[in-house]
């Protein structure tokens, strides 16, 4: 196992009615809040009235910056920087899911930073400063409320690149899963697809002798794995949400990375269609991941036959360790497409034609992955195998 820091300073308030806490909560930090949310479900689902009746009653005055779109977009960013500093406000209440949090974590950074936001995602400056954010999570699925990372769109360059640092973790994040009962069914199974993935970034390593969290990861998975079809026959069953909910936050709170290198490959493969295409993370990870252990199973077939067989109860009868690997995958894409996800770029209507420009922008600043490091050739080789 390699040596580690670890920290995260998030509070979690988890369960029934935590919501209601938000106010007394938020007052410990701050008299007056930007309030982000995204395109209105908090507002029909009812949350936005209880949420500022708890703010008004802690004493607490808001300024409201909605719309924060799927992928969430720089330009709003740079409007919230605008009314951050106009309205004096140094504290953020991000109410949604990850879209508006990482909305969120951009704006309380840009607040406390010279220069341009953007150029922090792009590699071109650093920063370890950021008003503090807390959130309310409406949908599990990116992990943002305990996470250390941020990722933006940029509409005018058409990336889609990630920032950040535990500066930048949540103060605190309320988590009830009475909340994703508004949830339309094909977002559960977006956010199911985000929260595998964060589970098999980290599961992939070149790191040996990491059994801990090989098992403790293999084991979330298999977790989120039974439950998800519990919430396909029933959007409303709480257990299944509390479940679900947690899960998402415990893959990508850091700790199930500690002492192991990560690979995030497909995460950057993924975030190039979504910022192209605009389809939602955790369809573009329901195809590409599975096109990217085709591709790099080879040279890791101890790590990919355990996946295989504990993951996905493959057994040994197959001839040989490459066909219990592909069985694996096969069932891996068979559980997806159960949830109504697709498993190839053809299903969302998606051809070949940008493939060249979107593995260039990928590897723009070098090779992407750990567990091989992967080349513009390699990327457009794995988009095609995701047709
Ligand atoms: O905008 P509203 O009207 O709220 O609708 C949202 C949105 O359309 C809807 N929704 C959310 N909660 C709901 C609800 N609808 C009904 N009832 C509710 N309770 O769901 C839609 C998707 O929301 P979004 O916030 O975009 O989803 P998600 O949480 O999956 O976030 C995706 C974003 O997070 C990034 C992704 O790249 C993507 O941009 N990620 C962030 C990470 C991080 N910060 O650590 C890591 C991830 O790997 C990921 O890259
Ligand atoms: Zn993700």
């Amino acid at each position: 196992m390699d040596n580690f820091k670890y920290y995260n300073p998030t509070k979690v308030l988890f369960g029934a009615d935590t919501h209601l806490l938000v106010g007394e909560e938020v007052k410990k930090y701050a008299d007056k809040i930007l309030l982000h949310f995204g395109g209105g479900s908090i507002k029909s689902s009812g949350l936005y009235q209880q949420v500022t009746d708890s703010l008004k009653a802690a004493g607490v005055a808001y300024v409201e910056l909605g719309g924060v779109q799927p992928n969430p977009r720089l330009s709003l960013v740079y409007e919230g920087i605008k009314l951050c500093k106009q309205e004096n406000i140094r504290f953020i209440l991000a109410v949604g899911g990850g879209s508006v949090i990482d909305s969120a974590k951009a704006i309380a950074m840009g607040v406390e930073f010279s220069g341009d936001v953007w150029d922090l995602y792009s590699g071109d400056k650093e920063t370890d400063r950021a008003l503090p954010v807390a959130t309310i999570l409406t949908i599990p699925a990116a992990g943002s409320e305990c996470s250390s990372g941020s990722v933006i769109s940029n509409e005018s360059t058409g990336e889609k690149l990630a920032y950040g640092g535990d500066f930048i973790r949540p103060v605190f994040s309320i988590l009830n899963p009475e909340l994703c009962y508004t949830l339309p069914k094909y977002q559960m199974a977006c956010g199911v697809s985000d929260m595998i993935a964060h589970a098999m970034e980290r599961y992939f390593t070149n790191t040996p002798d990491v059994d801990y969290t090989d098992r403790i990861l293999e084991a979330s998975i298999r977790s989120i794995i039974h439950t998800a079809p519990l919430l396909l026959k029933n959007m409303q069953n709480y257990d299944a949400w509390c479940n679900i909910m947690w899960a998402g936050s415990m893959v990508h709170n850091g700790i199930l990375g500690a002492g192991r290198e990560e690979d995030w490959g497909s995460h950057d493969i993924e975030h190039q269609l979504s910022a192209v295409y605009d389809i939602a993370h955790g369809a573009g990870l329901s195809i590409i991941f599975p096109a990217w252990m085709r591709y790099v199973y080879g040279e890791h077939v101890n790590r990919f036959v355990q996946f295989a067989m504990r993951v996905w109860d493959v057994d040994l009868s197959f001839e040989s360790p490459e066909a219990i690997i592909l069985e694996g995958i096969r069932r891996m894409e068979a559980f997806f497409s159960s949830l109504g996800l697709p498993v190839r770029l053809s299903q969302l209507d998606i051809d070949e034609t940008n493939f060249g420009m979107m593995a260039k922008r990928v590897t723009a600043r070098g090779p992407v992955g750990r567990l091989e490091q992967l080349g513009e050739q390699d990327v457009l080789a794995i988009y095609r195998l995701a047709l």
